[in-house]
């Protein structure tokens, strides 16, 4: 490579779709690449090498990855040097990673989710021997000690386990990411407890099904909580057939832990959850979200919804409408199912059409609109302590950062004398509460 004879530095453009779970991965091959040498570039145009860590989850994801690679045929022709890289969860997919090699002759190199860990090898070979390399091959042990680049100086996402085992119908991540497999709490905690000590007050612990973390994932969060420092931590995501009521104790009696849940639902008809595999029913559901509200006031419940389930009946649609007014979620993420080839959903009889499809999913949205409109209300005349972020993007306040429920609070700095508040708390009065956030003033100093 030319640059590189000349002892100048490559750049890499890193770009990532999909979860938190692949965002922690693109950190980790930031962190490689730095250890590299390489220098990092925000626009692909000037890059030299560019990544994309790809999604699996939905066909639209999918589509995204196919045409952001399909329009860099100009640049790769224009500069036969560059690499191209697609690594992550779709190219595990075997049909996918054919496609991949067929068609875009000139993606260099294509890596799966079990062998992050031999980037720079790979890396290095297609630099210098000028071939492409395909490696997709499974390795389901826990690879420790990479390198990590994080974004913020002041959170840290923090992988707590790896792969799923809840093969849940509808979806790819068990075939993609491979089978269950925890980290030990000794390196949780170490990694922990390292950052607190740089300064880190942000902890977000990732995982596919934290409540199934092979070593006790309320014990985890107790031993988290006792590490010296002040800093938040949350988690994500849940699963409700494993959520005990012993975490939401924890939760309760916590100084530190987020009092945010994310805890997708995905149906309210008990018939298709049993043909999702979830493991559960609306009932036991409901029941473990009321005792959640009652144990921690004011905590925020999120949800994740698919409409569209192959066999789903408008009377199993209606049950989910219901479900959505009736537990009042702070928000929810809603999708239309996705065939995902390879799972046992994709083999059931799907005769609703699209539109139709489409016509529940605009239907559903007017729903929670309605139904979560004016949760926020809870919030206001409250102080809430907020870890600040950044400036406002929304531009109805000056700051921006989030409440220990995991809400967006948009703030302005009045009390807090000029100092410099970004990574720190501040707690806010708020004053006022929108759909998406609630607005508020700092009513002491910072007082961290
Ligand atoms: N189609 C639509 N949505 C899906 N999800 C997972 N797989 C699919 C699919 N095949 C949704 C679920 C999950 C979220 C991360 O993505 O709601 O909780
Ligand atoms: Fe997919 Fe279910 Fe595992 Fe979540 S719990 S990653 S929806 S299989």
């Amino acid at each position: 490579m030319n640059k590189q004879l000349l002892g100048e530095s490559l750049h890499a453009y890193v770009r990532t779709f999909g979860c938190r779970a692949n965002y922690s991965d693109s950190e980790k091959i930031s962190g490689m690449l730095a250890e590299m040498g390489f220098g990092f570039t925000k626009n692909a145009d000037s890059a030299d090498v560019i990544i994309f860590n790809t999604c699996a989850v939905r066909e639209n994801a999918e589509s995204k990855v196919f045409g952001n690679i399909g329009s860099l045929v100009h640049q790769k022709r224009a500069n036969p040097d560059l690499i191209v890289v697609v690594c992550g969860c779709m190219v595990q997919q075997e049909h996918i990673m054919t496609k991949l090699h067929d068609t875009f002759r000139y993606v260099d190199l294509i890596f799966g989710t079990h062998v992050l860990h031999e980037f720079p090898e790979m890396l290095t070979k297609v630099i210098i021997e000028r071939k492409r390399i395909v490696n997709i091959s499974e390795n389901h042990k826990v690879i420790e000690d990479l390198p990590v680049r994080r974004e913020f100086a002041y959170k840290a996402d923090i992988p707590i386990m790896y792969g799923c085992d809840n093969y849940c119908s509808y979806c790819a991540v068990p075939y993609v990411r491979g089978r269950e497999r925890s980290r030990t709490p000794e390196v949780i905690l170490g990694e922990i407890r390292d950052l607190v000590s740089q300064g880190v007050k942000d902890f977000l612990l990732l995982g596919q099904n934290v409540n199934s973390f092979s070593y006790g994932f309320a014990e985890l969060l107790q031993s988290i909580e006792a590490i010296d420092g002040d800093f938040k931590i949350s988690y994500m995501t849940s699963h409700p057939k494993d959520l005990s009521k012993d975490l939401i104790d924890v939760i309760a009696q916590s100084e530190k832990i987020s009092h945010h849940l994310h805890l997708p639902i995905q149906s309210g008809s008990n018939r298709i959850l049993q043909l999702m595999n979830r493991g559960y029913t609306v009932e036991e559901y409901m029941s473990i979200l009321q005792y959640a509200r009652i144990k921690v006031p004011g905590i925020s419940i999120t949800t994740d919804i698919i409409v569209g389930f192959p066999g789903e009946t408008r009377e199993d649609f209606d049950a989910t409408l219901a479900l959505l007014k009736s537990a009042r979620f702070d928000s929810a993420y809603t999708f239309i199912y996705s065939k995902r080839e390879g799972t046992k959903a994709a083999e059931m009889e799907d005769p609703i059409p699209a539109a139709v499809k489409s016509e529940w999913f605009t239907e559903m949205l007017a729903v929670l609109d309605e139904s979560s409109g004016g949760a926020y209300e809870r919030f206001v005349g409250k102080t809430l302590r907020v870890l600040c972020e950044g400036e406002s993007r929304s531009g109805k306040r000056l700051y921006s950062g989030k409440s220990r429920e995991g809400v967006i609070v948009d703030f302005d700095p009045r009390a807090s004398s000029g100092e410099d508040i970004i990574g720190k708390f501040v707690n806010v009065k708020i004053e006022e509460a929108l759909k998406w956030a609630v607005l508020g003033s700092v009513q002491l100093t910072v007082d961290n």
